[in-house]
């Protein structure tokens, strides 16, 4: 089957890499959106415009399945595309709250781009999955992706100093941003002990259910 990938960048080739490993011979398009990057912080109009060229773009190319590989994208636009191309499986990436509040971790960080945090959905999430003896926090990381697009280090570093050294006992961190994947091992030296968790695993489970099960 034709598989198509896209996001805003190279975030999404983390969770490409994930359904590869599940479905080693499927045909992948992969779109990394460099050019408008970052989505984070597009208004919703602007990002489903941007998001909808994609679409086409993979549409045209044949694929029948398309993998929204951006949090961000997802939460805003996956249920307008839905309505908007009936003929097209969609498979969107959420941050990963129920997996972290599923786990018996007490203190969860949520970390993701304005436009995830202040996403209906992101709030959903918490509602519907937060245990009563759980604290959660959904933090903002405006410039994060742009910077690990970018591969610019010195950028990732001050950022994540600034907005990560106050969080103290952090049982699991929620990366609710396909970039940040990429940082994982840099974002882990914040929180030596805590679990980190992205939806990439849980993604690559669905599309191999789904590809499975088609006619
Ligand atoms: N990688 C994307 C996400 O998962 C988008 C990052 C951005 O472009 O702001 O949210």
């Amino acid at each position: 089957m034709k598989i198509g990938i896209f996001d805003s960048g190279k975030g999404g080739t983390t969770t490409m890499s994930a359904i590869k490993e599940l479905l080693p011979n499927e045909e992948y398009f992969y779109i990394s959106d460099h050019e408008n990057c970052p989505y984070g912080d597009k208004t919703d109009e602007t990002l489903y415009e941007i998001v909808n060229a994609n679409v086409l773009k993979l549409k045209n190319w044949g694929a029948k399945l398309i993998v929204i590989a951006c949090n961000t994208a997802t939460t805003k636009c996956i249920k307008k595309l839905r309505l908007d191309y009936p003929d097209i499986i969609f498979v969107g990436i959420e941050p990963a709250i129920k997996v972290a509040t599923d786990s018996n971790a007490k203190n969860i960080l949520v970390l993701a781009t304005s436009n995830t945090v202040n996403s209906k959905r992101a709030h959903t999430l918490i509602n519907e999955n937060l245990k009563p003896n759980q604290n959660i926090t959904l933090l903002a990381c405006p410039g994060l992706a742009d910077a690990i697009e970018k591969n610019s280090l010195s950028e990732i570093y001050n950022i994540l100093d600034t907005l990560l050294k106050n969080y103290n006992n952090i049982d699991a961190v929620v990366l609710g941003c396909t970039h940040y994947s990429l940082i994982k091992n840099k974002i882990q030296t914040y929180f030596p002990t805590a679990k980190l968790i992205d939806g990439n695993d849980g993604v690559a489970r669905y599309v191999y259910k789904l590809i499975k099960n088609l006619p």
